[in-house]
């Protein structure tokens, strides 16, 4: 079968992971026609847009996207492109599991936690206001639709995926109206599931846990943000950015849209240098593979991949490897091929 997928290469690390990728599914005999687009500095370099219509277009055609980091200028210049291209498709829930990987040395052995961050509320909405020269307001949304439906699915992710616990993450003792109303709606949606037990647990206890007894964490919830600041903490837990990976789910005009990510940047400092780790966009699309029915495709590059980092002697420099961008690329490509 044929798929269709836009595929933005990004920028900064962002088209050497996405060729070291697509080289990896390729080698599976997935057949896939990317339909590729550019998005951010590049776009507005051609189209004087950050997002043309062209890419909106093929994503609106398309459905699924493999999307590489984009540079988002960091207090000043355009909005981010990320998080409009969220907001454009109102892909509400960003799903980042964080579970040890075979051989990944890190002070924690039992890592099997995800979290569901909200993905187009908060203060990412992007409502700021200059008051006055010395005074700006930024706006933190919360709506009590955007609440139900992301602690909804925490708990529906939590059933189709075998979990036990789904803990609510607020800082609803001082954000009494915002938090307050995430909890709220939390509290609402659980009655929903009595199978699934329930957790509250204010973000910096949460933080402080988590570097202490990681283990005890099963799903979390929590406002965008927060979402956002663990996870990356989350993803330090278990090896790194270089392996962190994500899905933006959500439904655009009643279809359902999907976006495949990393959860790293575009990472500068190391941009050119084929030394960038490309397992955190990989395992986004291994991700991509089982959301569009390539289940046999996945569990081929997930296999390989897991040998890899087992037998430890190809990783690159973030891991304590030596190995490049491509080396480690071609050894997962032949792994993939003799198993
Ligand atoms: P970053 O995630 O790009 O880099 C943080 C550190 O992790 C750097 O030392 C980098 O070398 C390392 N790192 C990240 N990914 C790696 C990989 N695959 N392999 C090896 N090392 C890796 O975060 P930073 O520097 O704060 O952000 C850079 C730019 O990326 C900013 O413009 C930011 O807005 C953007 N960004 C874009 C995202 C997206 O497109 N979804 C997400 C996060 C940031």
């Amino acid at each position: 079968m044929n798929h269709n997928i836009t595929l933005l290469k990004g920028d900064g690390i962002g088209p050497e992971i996405t060729d070291s990728v697509i080289k990896i599914i390729k080698s599976t005999g997935v057949e896939i026609a990317w339909d590729e687009h550019l998005a951010g500095q590049e776009a507005y370099l051609k189209y004087g847009e950050v997002l043309p219509n062209e890419t909106l277009d093929s994503i609106k055609k398309n459905k699924v996207v493999l999307k590489a980091p984009i540079t988002t200028p960091i207090g000043k210049g355009f909005a981010s492109v990320n998080v409009q291209l969220r907001r454009y498709f109102d892909l509400f829930a960003n799903v980042r599991p964080s579970k040890n990987l075979p051989n990944i040395k890190t002070p924690f052995d039992n890592v099997d936690l995800v979290i569901i961050r909200e993905n187009t509320e908060d203060i990412y909405a992007g409502i700021e206001n200059k008051i006055d020269e010395n005074t700006i307001h930024g706006i933190k949304l919360a709506t009590k639709n955007g609440c139900t439906r992301i602690c909804d699915y925490a708990f529906q992710y939590a059933i189709k995926n075998k979990r036990k616990e789904v803990a609510v993450v607020t800082k609803a003792n001082i954000s009494k109206l915002a938090d307050g109303m995430f909890l709220s709606c939390f509290r609402e949606v659980a009655k929903k599931y009595p199978e699934i037990n329930t957790r509250e647990i204010l973000v910096d206890n949460l933080c402080m846990q988590l570097v202490v007894n990681p283990s005890q964490f099963d799903v979390l919830v929590m406002p965008n943000l927060y979402g956002d600041i663990v996870s990356d903490l989350c993803a330090g837990l278990v090896g790194g950015l270089g392996i962190a990976y994500s899905s933006n789910v959500g439904k655009y005009k009643e279809e359902n849209f999907a976006i495949f990510e990393a959860v790293h940047g575009s990472a500068p400092d190391i941009a050119g240098k084929n030394i960038a780790n490309p397992t955190g966009l990989l395992r986004s699309a291994i991700e991509m593979l089982k959301y569009i029915d390539e289940n046999e495709a996945a569990s081929k590059i997930e296999k390989a991949l897991f040998e890899v980092f087992k037998e430890g002697k190809l990783l690159t420099p973030d891991l304590g490897g030596k190995a490049t961008t491509e080396e480690f690329t071609n050894e997962i490509i032949q792994k993939i091929k003799s198993n």
